[in-house]
């Protein structure tokens, strides 16, 4: 993906310290070879064993503790929390909970659920976010559509079920990691539905409608506009017709899904049908962190760690 090349140049402009959770999987380890090699990171390897080191001790007793505080409302114990911080992803998150690290690249064994979850309660979410949610980077082999083929995806992963609220959230979010990572100098959001502009009427689509305000609220500059079919966000023609006057309709290079069965079903189908190329990266929360595929590639890998270097030189 073009993108991506120049996600890895910036990321080479100011090195970012990530730590690699599954540090004695095979892919993760020559990944992080590639990135200290070519000046893309710093990579920090986790394993049990190097966690388990007696020079280590004071570190984990002290994660060990933070994690205690962090979560004992929650019912956790300090015994549980010292066997959490053990794990290396519990430990690599409270790397990036305490700025000993600035972002975490995992998954590459673990399942989205397990790396999220920990993320979620550790990292959390940053501030002014409501939640943390996907976005896909996605390249379409069709230069007309986004930018030159380069879209933004939002959610796609994470959130099952969003409210009115959180649909809105997204939005601004995907907005952020489309000017971030694809540096959209004008995003232009498109809050998908399977009605146009009042075409058709059902409390799902009240939901994108509900969403479409409350986005413009939280982001009064923002190019924000719904309830918009798919090819009235894409195609001038189709816009033309069901969304006349829309400053997004025909032109959207940012597409929020109304809920993650339309999303993730979506995102699929712009690959495997249409051979789009996707990149995705999670957004929203206080310290970059990214899930992989368990069946990424090397390359997958690095420029996962890339992204999310460059998601934090943006929050600095
Ligand atoms: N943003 C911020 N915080 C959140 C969010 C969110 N979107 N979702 C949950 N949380 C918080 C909760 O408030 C809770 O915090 P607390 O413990 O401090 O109170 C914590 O995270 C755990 O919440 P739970 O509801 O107990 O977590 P749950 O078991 O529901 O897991 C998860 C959350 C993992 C994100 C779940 O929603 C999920 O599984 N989503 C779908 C993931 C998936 O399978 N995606 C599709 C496949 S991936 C692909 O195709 C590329």
């Amino acid at each position: 993906m073009e993108v991506i090349e120049r996600i890895k140049a910036k990321a080479r402009a100011s090195v970012k310290r990530i730590v690699l959770p599954e540090g004695d999987e095979p892919r993760t380890v020559e990944a992080a070879r590639i990135v200290a090699e070519e000046g893309v990171a710093e990579p920090v390897l986790l394993t049990p064993g190097l966690i388990a080191r007696a020079e280590n001790k004071s570190r984990l007793d002290a994660y060990a503790a933070a994690l205690y505080e962090l979560r004992k409302a929650k019912g956790l114990t300090m015994e549980a929390s010292a066997r959490l911080v053990s794990d290396p992803m519990y430990y690599g998150m409270m790397m990036v909970k305490e700025g000993d690290a600035d972002g975490l690249v995992s998954g590459a064994v673990h399942s989205t659920g397990d790396m999220l979850r920990p993320a979620l309660q550790i990292v959390k979410t940053a501030p002014g976010m409501k939640l943390v949610s996907s976005a896909f980077l996605l390249e379409s082999r069709i230069a007309d559509f986004g930018e030159n083929g380069l879209l933004v995806l939002a959610d796609c992963v994470v959130n099952p079920c969003p409210n009115a609220e959180e649909l809105a959230n997204i939005a601004v979010a995907a907005a952020n990691t489309a000017r971030t990572l694809c540096d959209f100098v004008e995003p232009r959001v498109a809050m998908l539905s399977f009605s146009s502009k009042g075409s058709a009427d059902h409390p799902l689509v009240d939901k994108v409608r509900e969403a479409t305000a409350i986005a413009r609220a939280l982001a009064p500059d923002l190019l924000v506009d719904g309830e918009l079919q798919l090819d009235a966000a894409l195609v001038p023609e189709v816009a033309a017709v069901k969304a006349k006057d829309s400053p997004v309709a025909g032109r959207a290079n940012v597409l929020v899904f109304p809920d993650l069965q339309s999303g993730n079903i979506g995102y699929k189908i712009a690959q495997r049908l249409g051979g789009a190329s996707c990149f995705a990266v999670l957004q929203g929360l206080a310290g970059p962190c990214n899930d992989l595929s368990r069946g990424c590639s090397v390359e997958d890998i690095v420029n996962t760690i890339a992204a999310t270097a460059v998601q934090k030189q943006a929050v600095q």
